[in-house]
């Protein structure tokens, strides 16, 4: 099977990351919304899989922040990732995710959340949030949202409403 390589993003990476995003998700919200937080967020991280030169996924972190927790740490917010729908089930999402979530320490997050399908999450240490008190907008979401701590106690003795970016409202 050919290799995956997942680097970060460069500049002229952008019109190829859109089209992805739109074909994975059938629509140009998430497409829109990466370019709205690579102008609006900081510190970022924006990850592409390549395959024979083909840039065939892409995942972008953003800052989150828990509510009412002034012990909190730094963390990220996973969203969105996105894989090209011909080359969906050949390990690019899990090489994205594994990649994002080493790097993420370095540019202070802890813990990362996200909202998607525990079925494919937990394989990454994922788990839900809610058991641990943590909320995305209402209970509605307690299903998808989920959280993995970075190190071990990073979220110790927080929990509360997790806000991501303004750029998500358009979603
Ligand atoms: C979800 C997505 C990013 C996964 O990327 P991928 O490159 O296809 O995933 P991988 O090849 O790393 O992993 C494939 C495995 O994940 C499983 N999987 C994929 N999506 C899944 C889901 N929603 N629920 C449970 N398992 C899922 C596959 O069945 C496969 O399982 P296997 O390893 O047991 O065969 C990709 O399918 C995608 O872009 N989907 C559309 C957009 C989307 O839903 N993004 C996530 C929003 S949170």
């Amino acid at each position: 099977m050919p290799v995956i390589e997942v680097r970060r993003e460069v500049p002229e990476d952008a019109p190829r990351v859109h089209a992805v995003q739109r074909a994975a998700f059938g629509r140009s919200d998430e497409a829109d919304l990466v370019d709205a937080l690579r102008r609006s967020t900081e510190p970022q991280l924006s990850l592409v899989a390549v395959c024979q030169n083909q840039l065939v996924g892409h995942v972008f972190f953003s800052p989150v922040h828990i509510a009412d927790c002034p012990t909190a740490p730094g963390v990220a917010g996973l969203a969105p990732l996105g894989v090209e729908p011909d080359f969906q089930g050949r390990g690019a999402g899990g090489a994205l995710v594994r990649e994002g979530l080493r790097v993420c320490p370095a540019l202070g997050w802890r813990a990362v959340f996200l909202l998607g399908d525990p079925g494919y999450y937990t394989r990454f240490g994922f788990e839900l949030a809610a058991l641990r008190g943590f909320h995305y907008e209402s209970g509605l979401f307690d299903r998808g949202f989920q959280v993995r701590e970075l190190d071990p106690g990073a979220l110790a003795g927080c929990s509360g409403w997790v806000r991501y970016a303004d750029a998500f409202d358009a979603l």
